[in-house]
């Protein structure tokens, strides 16, 4: 063959090879700005320019289906290691199709969330943990109304939490432990759609009374512990609800908890380090799927109810209160 049809082969196979990829010109354009934002970490050397971007061989890339043309729907960064600081990259806002976004374990992920995240009008899931991103959460965010799901667990965010979180039309779940939030729980978080189930705000610095307004939330797992809180947190309880898991612990919470009707679907409860008086809720021994049980270091007093899941619990869930008595502690004193 002569030079000039070996390069004809050659084009025509290279043609061939660019119809037949399904990543989408720009995504894999907007990608490859992506790994050059984060320096290049050897971690996403799979990120080949002549390789197709849905051929799920690209790390943490995932393409939608033929009727969603193949746009990137899925960037998972999880545990790709930096040697230096970079901030999320600003490219990823020039992902439109994007509906997942998971930024995790990448301690060298510095600075604010970059605003071209609002760009991402289709984004469902927005998880940013175990980074070092800092400041509060941005006012931006508010207006992706197709938001779900947020999970900023482990960062070094700062600041009140957002009033404007529960004016997002879709979100059904918020975690935001381990940070540093500080100030009080906002009145406005008692107005979270029908259907918002998952309120996690554990190890910030939250002060204050919860308002009253959340309790008319129905919870499926509220994390409040290692907080600052005080005052009454009884209204998160109710017969009615669906909680199965309720952690209020290490904060400053005082009310009666005798008194509060207990969710059929409860499997964790921990109530331990605050000021609860009163007895144990006898509607504990009915409860098919308890699995975990603490209210060590409380003021409670009375007899431990018996029965049901009861036998499974050790002497330390009931440890440090004010009088509780019966099996696992000791027998309660005759009057
Ligand atoms: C990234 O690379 C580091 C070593 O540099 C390795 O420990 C880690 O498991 C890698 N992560 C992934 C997601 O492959
Ligand atoms: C958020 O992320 C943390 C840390 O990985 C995890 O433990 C928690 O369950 C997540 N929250 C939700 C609601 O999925």
């Amino acid at each position: 063959m002569s030079h000039s049809s070996i390069l004809l082969v050659v084009l025509v196979l290279s043609f061939s090879a660019a119809l037949s990829e399904l990543c989408n010109p720009q995504d894999k354009q907007t990608l490859l700005q992506i790994k050059k934002e984060l320096g290049n970490p050897s971690n996403l050397s799979s990120w080949i320019p002549h390789t197709d971007c849905c051929n799920n061989n690209w790390e943490g890339v995932t393409c939608g289906s033929e009727t969603e043309s193949y746009r990137v729907y899925e960037l998972d960064f999880s545990d790709v290691y930096l040697p230096k600081p970079h901030p999320i990259p600003p490219s990823i806002g020039n992902l439109p199709y994007l509906k997942t976004l998971y930024i995790n374990m990448m301690p060298n992920i510095v600075d604010t969330i970059p605003s071209t995240i609002a760009k991402l009008t289709n984004l469902r899931h927005l998880s940013i943990k175990y980074t070092s991103i800092s400041g509060q959460i941005p006012l931006f965010l508010s207006q992706m109304k197709t938001l779900e799901s947020i999970n900023f667990s482990n960062n070094k965010l700062s600041g009140k939490l957002p009033a404007w979180l529960p004016s997002l039309p879709n979100i059904y779940s918020i975690s935001l432990d381990s940070n540093r939030f500080s100030g009080a729980i906002p009145y406005s978080f008692g107005s979270f759609r029908e259907g918002f189930a998952l309120l996690s705000l554990s190890d910030n610095r939250l002060t204050g009374k919860i308002p009253a307004t959340l309790g008319k939330l129905d919870l499926k797992l509220v994390d409040l512990s290692k907080n600052m809180l005080e005052g009454d947190a009884s209204l998160l309880f109710g017969s009615a609800k669906h909680s199965d898991t309720i952690r209020l612990a290490n904060n400053m919470f005082a009310f009666d908890l005798g008194k509060v009707g207990l969710s059929k679907n409860l499997m964790i409860l921990d109530v331990s380090h605050n000021r609860l008086y009163g007895m144990l809720p006898k509607g504990l021994t009915s409860l098919k799927d308890l699995l975990s049980l603490d209210v060590s270091y409380n003021n409670l007093c009375g007899e431990i109810p018996q029965g049901g899941k009861m036998k499974g619990f050790y002497d330390s869930a009931y440890a440090h209160n004010k009088c509780l008595c019966g099996s696992p502690l000791p027998s309660c004193k005759p009057f």
